[in-house]
This record gives C-alpha cells, sequence and structure tokens, in this order.
C-alpha cells in the first residue's frame, strides 16, 4: 500500500483532536468524588466537608405539579440539588404528566436521556438533524432513548396520570424548551425574525409571546 505523506497524516491527527473534546460527554474525573462548593465559584470547588448527604436526595420522591398549561412536570435530582454528583457524569430526573398532558418539545445539549416509564403509556417522540421522527409508544417498565441534542417530547396517551424517570449522562444536561426559548426570551427575539421564521403574521407572534412570560 502507499505511504500517506507525512503532512497529510500531521492534519489527519490535528482533525482528530479537534473532534476527541466534541464526541466527549462530562470530562473523566480526575478523584473519587468532589462534592460541589455552591459557595466557590459555580460549585467548581470540591467541598472540603463531606458527608453521606451530599449523596442523598428525596427531591424525587413525590410527583411535581402537573396543574400548568401544557399538563406535566419536571423534577430534576442534578447537581444544584444533590452536590455529590459533581464530576459524576450523571443526572436523573422525574417526569409527571396529567392526563393527555405532554412534556413539550425540547433538546439537552449536553446529554443523552433514557426514559423509563413507570406508569401509564406515553407517546415518545425525536426528531434528528434532518427532520426525520422517530416516534413510538413507550409503556410501564419500557425504556426509550432520546439522543443528544435532538429535539424530543413526551405525551401521556391516557386518561389517567402517568409518570417516568429520566437519566442522563451529564451532571448538568441543560434543557432547551423550544417554545419557552423562542417566545419567553428577554430580551424578546425580534417579532419579525419569530413571523419569518415561521411564516406567521406578527400578531400571531405576539399572541403565541403572551403566552410565554420572560423566563428571567
Ligand atoms: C424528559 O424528556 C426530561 O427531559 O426529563
Ligand atoms: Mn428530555
Amino acid at each position: 500500500m502507499a505511504k500517506l505523506p507525512a503532512v497529510l497524516l500531521a492534519a489527519c491527527a490535528a482533525l482528530l483532536a479537534l473532534a476527541a473534546p466534541l464526541l466527549a460527554g462530562d470530562p473523566d474525573m480526575l478523584q473519587d468524588l468532589c462534592v460541589a462548593d455552591y459557595k466557590s465559584l459555580e460549585g467548581r470547588k470540591c467541598d472540603a466537608k463531606v458527608t453521606s448527604n451530599d449523596f442523598f436526595s428525596d427531591v424525587l420522591s413525590l410527583p411535581g405539579n402537573t396543574g400548568n398549561p401544557v399538563g406535566s412536570a419536571v423534577t430534576a435530582a442534578k447537581v444544584e440539588k444533590l452536590p455529590g454528583l459533581n464530576t459524576q457524569g450523571v443526572s436523573m430526573s422525574r417526569v409527571d404528566y396529567a392526563p393527555w398532558g405532554v412534556n413539550p418539545p425540547h433538546t439537552h445539549p449536553r446529554a443523552t436521556e433514557i426514559i423509563f416509564v413507570l406508569d401509564g403509556c406515553l407517546d415518545v417522540a425525536f426528531v434528528t438533524t434532518a427532520s426525520k421522527l422517530f416516534a413510538r409508544t413507550v409503556c410501564k417498565g419500557e425504556v426509550f432513548v432520546f439522543p443528544r441534542g435532538l429535539v424530543h417530547y413526551q405525551k401521556n396517551n391516557g386518561g389517567a396520570p402517568a409518570a417516568a424517570i429520566s437519566a442522563f449522562n451529564s451532571q448538568l444536561p441543560g434543557t432547551q424548551s423550544l417554545a419557552v426559548s423562542l417566545f419567553g426570551a428577554s430580551p424578546p427575539v425580534p417579532t419579525d425574525v419569530l413571523a419569518r421564521a415561521f411564516q406567521i403574521d406578527g400578531g400571531m407572534v405576539e399572541a403565541i409571546r403572551s403566552k410565554f412570560p420572560p423566563m428571567n
């Protein structure tokens, strides 16, 4: 086989080195534990005084309040609520659904998600960057995967409450809800941008925006 020129090999190596961090999840840990010290820089320092309670939370023990326009509630056990998760690269949330409730389309920029249905049946789906929808019904005891960064949603397809647990391969997956980000941003995304993007008129943009009070 012909040898590759050294310059080509060097270019390939440089490309691979650049790509590696893009493929990575949370950085690998350098010690057994590093309980987040929230008195320091956003918990980026390890707390010197660690107890078993730093690794414990009962935040997922009770259903969230689904009495809201979408009919769902996400309760997260992520590093801000569970300091022992710091540097461990995992987290979890509980999702409760009112009858026919929806967890609206959103993405997690930093994690893949696997959802385990505790009660009921959910219509779940994600959309790829090529706009292909992968959808199916997932019932009690079953799991479904939402690949990292892809838009996904769940809908309770029954007349009784449903619940699920989601696990993430990040201590802080981040959640970006499409409707809230676009219509509840502060300062607002300009009306003409949204009107063009959705091919609707400005009045309709304002009508939708009125349902999403600015988040901050
Ligand atoms: C469900 O999609 C969740 O992010 O908890
Ligand atoms: Mn999700």
